[in-house]
């Protein structure tokens, strides 16, 4: 038994040792998978670990919502933000409603991300993952593929769905990096709420500007569609505007890149796997949502309890905030077969890395296609691949992985 303090599952700074994490999220799933926390500074929270569980909850919408609170973050800033924007989370994106404006705002931008329209994009895709492989042939067969490349190339191909110029995708890296992980940027003088702040005040900026050009002259893409869209006659306002592209263009990278770079290390760490792959290219759309169970980039989502209920036996309340930890439920044995192993091999798909029900992940048909290109391009023109150096983690209980991952590599 661990003697870390479950606490730890929403501290930002723990996640940037994930052993320690992992260790106590199978701890909870074995001895207490609905168990109550109660952190400093966060409202006390039903940690919930086990797949059927999580699955439940997102099947039963009626009973858990995503409003007002969709994820764990400090009271404090859930207060700041109640005064600064009438709204605890700071933002009101799809993942943060529930009910039939939810699925109007989801309808709005759907067709895009669905498998007919993915599979068009598939020959852009490939273009995109060929000339971040021709940027690694001239880095001199080492570099960090975290920040050289994966955070890169999802990064280029959602911003160009979006209808964001390459020249601005470093802002909006940064930005992302911030509001995901904010106590990475925290100093003595700014601290996780300053950081918080500022960054969603120049993302309403930028989009602001962004929707004003696209309303003056609209494109073919997202930003334009979205900019002119009408629900009821009337075009969405403002606040949820804003909002929707802060979720596009940021839950559209960060996630795929921690699956790519995990999926890197995981294929180094595991010889046999990746002997497997290059063995079987049809393996390799398989190996892809494997890997992505595999590192679970969401953290946790949370929901609010609408009526007093039960959950694995465990009664709640009303107005109980229920945390469902995603990685720990793709490591449920109770559910997945040998859910300790990788092994891209494995067919089902029942994993929880990209949610379930309503809520589930809008993009999940393009992250999987990314990291199955970028692979399927990348590993066949290798004659060797190792890890160099120690790996680091990004410290956010939200979305996680690595954040850098020092490798060395020989093209044949
Ligand atoms: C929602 C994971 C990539 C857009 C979600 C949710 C998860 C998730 C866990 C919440 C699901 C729930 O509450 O049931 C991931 C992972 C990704 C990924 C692991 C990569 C491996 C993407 C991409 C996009 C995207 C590429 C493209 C823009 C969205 C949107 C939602 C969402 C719009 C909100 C859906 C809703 O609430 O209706 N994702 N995601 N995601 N994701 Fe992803």
């Amino acid at each position: 038994m661990s003697n870390l303090s479950s606490a730890i599952l929403s501290e930002a700074l723990a996640y940037a040792n994930p052993v320690d994490i992992k260790g106590k999220l199978a701890e909870l799933r074995e001895t207490a998978p609905v168990s109550l926390v109660e952190p400093e500074g966060i409202r006390p929270y039903w940690a919930v670990t086990r797949l059927e569980d999580i699955r439940y909850i997102e099947s039963n919408p009626q009973l858990f919502s995503a409003e007002p609170r969709a994820i764990l973050i400090l009271e404090a800033l859930e207060k700041e933000n109640q005064e600064r924007f009438g709204e605890i989370m700071g933002v009101k994106t799809l993942v943060h409603m529930d009910g039939p404006r939810h699925m109007e705002l989801r309808k709005i931008t759907r067709d895009w991300f669905m498998p007919a329209n993915i599979s068009k994009l598939r020959g852009h895709v490939e273009e995109l993952a060929a000339g971040f492989i021709e940027r690694m042939k001239g880095m001199d067969g080492k570099c960090d593929f975290a920040t050289d490349i994966a955070f890169w190339y999802p990064l280029r191909v959602v911003l160009q769905l979006i209808g964001i110029p390459e020249e601005d995708e470093a802002k909006i890296l940064g930005l992302t990096q911030a509001l995901f992980a904010p106590d990475a940027f925290a100093t003595e003088e700014k601290d996780v709420m300053a950081v918080f702040f500022e960054t969603i005040t120049a993302m309403g900026e930028y989009f602001t500007l962004l929707i004003e050009d696209r309303r003056a002259n609209p494109k073919d893409d997202i930003a334009s569609l979205l900019s002119n869209a009408t629900l009821d006659g009337e075009l969405i306002d403002h606040f949820t505007l804003t909002s929707y592209f802060v979720l596009l263009s940021t839950a559209g990278h960060d996630t795929t890149s921690a699956s790519l770079a995990g999926g890197i290390q995981a294929l180094i760490q595991n010889p046999k796997q990746m002997e497997l792959l290059l063995a079987n290219p049809e393996l390799y759309p398989q190996a892809a949502d494997e890997i992505i169970r595999w590192v679970s980039p969401v953290k946790h989502f949370a929901r609010t309890v609408l009526e007093d209920t039960e959950l694995g036996g465990v009664p709640l309340k009303k107005g109980d905030t229920v945390a469902m930890f995603f990685e720990s439920a793709n490591r449920d044995e109770t559910a997945i077969e040998r859910a300790g192993e990788f092994d891209i091999t494995r067919k089902s798909t029942k994993h929880m890395a990209f949610g379930y029900g309503r809520h589930n992940c809008l993009g999940m048909h393009l992250a999987r296609m990314e990291v199955e290109t970028f692979l399927r391009l990348l590993l066949p023109q290798l004659e060797s691949l190792s890890l160099n150096g120690e790996p680091s983690y990004i410290p956010s209980h939200f979305v996680s992985g690595l954040s850098s991952l020092p490798i060395t590599f020989k093209f044949k």
